[in-house]
């Protein structure tokens, strides 16, 4: 009766799938249906898609409706396949012309008024995008200088769903009206959700260093310090800071990321993934091209220190100090179970989370430093 198929990708960790994203229209029962794997942000997506249709000016197919999500053997998380379910469905309903959608990787969540809202993980997104040879890809506006980054990609910034269904159906695009400037965005907000952890336990990310104007000539006197820093930074090896309360030694970590080579092309799109992933990415400013630093409190939690989480999972500090710099200040005072979990990324150069949905993969090679001011911790004295 009526079909259109058009793609989005599932994340797991870094890595992007394409899922193509089928719609169904048979005669019937008005009804909607959605199938292949999806998680309970995706299920929701039924309502919000349908709000968004017809808040955007076109009409609701009311018969009997199945949107399909393939391959449905991979878990799919999240509200990033919205754009492509709502264009699915125009398409079916030949609102859209099905031919036209086919070729597309969509990926957006929609607002019950049409608005088209950003997702954690754009760029490794239409990485995967890219690499599975699309050249087409819409995203939210907002995240399309993220979306650019990847060579080879047409990319389309709209704000709203009746914006791109007026592309699609090459009618004049409508104009909308841009968010009030100077105001956070309340969903940029909203990705960095407390309490779960990555954006918590950090007080620092790649972005915030690097304005930060860290300079090594800063620090006074402290010459073998300094050259361990150096030595550190050249030879790629760890370090551990021990001296008083106040001797410098969060001081000298915070400035061995500035010593450390620039992040070549490849490296600052591997890093910055990651922090799109964890939704850390400053906006206007989406490439990570200094090493991070990362420092979390010691009394960070393990799924704060490894990564996790409900949904699309997120990077832990250590990820999120890939290519950079993990600094665990009063190393002692982190849970050992924290100090454990270390081992495996320390030697692999990655970190492997196992859920019940899948295993997820997050890189995390970095340079760890540790400090200690308290009583000599080899020597007991
Ligand atoms: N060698 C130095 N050169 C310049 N400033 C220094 C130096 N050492 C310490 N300072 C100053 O002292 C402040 C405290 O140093 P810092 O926090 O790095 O010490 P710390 O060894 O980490 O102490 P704590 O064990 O209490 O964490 C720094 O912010 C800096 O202003
Ligand atoms: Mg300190």
């Amino acid at each position: 009766m009526g079909f259109a198929r058009t793609c989005s990708v599932a994340l797991v960790g870094v890595e992007g799938v394409v899922v193509e994203v089928q719609a169904d229209l048979e005669p019937g029962v008005a009804a909607f249906t959605l199938v292949g794997l999806p998680d309970k942000s995706l299920t929701e997506s039924r309502d919000r898609v349908r709000a968004a249709v017809v808040n955007s000016g076109a009409e609701w197919p009311q018969r009997k409706l199945t949107v399909g999500l393939s391959p449905a053997s991979v878990p799919k998380a999240g509200s990033g396949f919205d754009l492509a379910v709502a264009c699915a469905v125009l398409g079916a309903a030949e609102r859209i012309d099905p031919r036209v959608l086919a070729d597309i990787v969509m990926i957006g969540e929609l607002g019950l008024d049409g608005r088209v809202r950003p997702v954690r993980g754009i760029l490794p997104a239409v990485l995967a995008a890219a690499g599975a040879g699309y050249e087409q890809v819409v995203v939210p506006e907002c995240a399309a200088a993220e979306a650019s980054l990847v060579p080879g990609v047409s990319v389309l910034g709209v704000r709203s769903l009746r914006q791109l269904i007026a592309v699609l159906a090459d009618e004049p695009v409508p104009d909308e009206e841009p968010d009030e400037p100077g105001r956070p965005d309340p969903l940029l907000a909203g990705l960095r959700v407390p309490g779960t952890g990555a954006a918590t336990a950090m007080h620092s990310n790649g972005a915030a260093q690097q304005d930060s104007g860290h300079d090594l000539a800063d620090v006074v006197g402290q010459h073998s310090a300094r050259t361990a820093v150096e030595v550190a930074a050249a030879g790629g090896h760890h370090l551990f800071l021990e001296g008083p309360p106040g001797a410098g030694k969060t001081m000298l970590a915070e400035r061995l990321p500035a010593i450390l080579p620039r992040l070549a092309r490849e490296e600052s799109l591997e890093v910055t993934a990651v922090h799109s992933v964890a939704g850390l990415l400053p906006p206007g400013k989406p490439l990570i091209d200094t090493p991070p630093y990362c420092a979390p409190h010691h009394s960070a939690t393990m799924q704060s220190l490894v990564g996790g989480g409900p949904g699309v999972a997120r990077p832990g500090a250590v990820s999120l100090s890939h290519r950079g710099v993990l600094f665990l200040d009063e190393t002692p005072e982190f849970s050992s179970h924290a100090l454990d979990a270390l081992r495996q990324p320390l030697e692999s150069g990655h970190v492997v989370i196992a859920r019940s949905a899948g295993v997820v993969r997050f890189p995390a090679q970095f340079l760890m430093v540790l400090a200690y001011a308290g009583p000599d911790m080899f020597n007991g004295r």
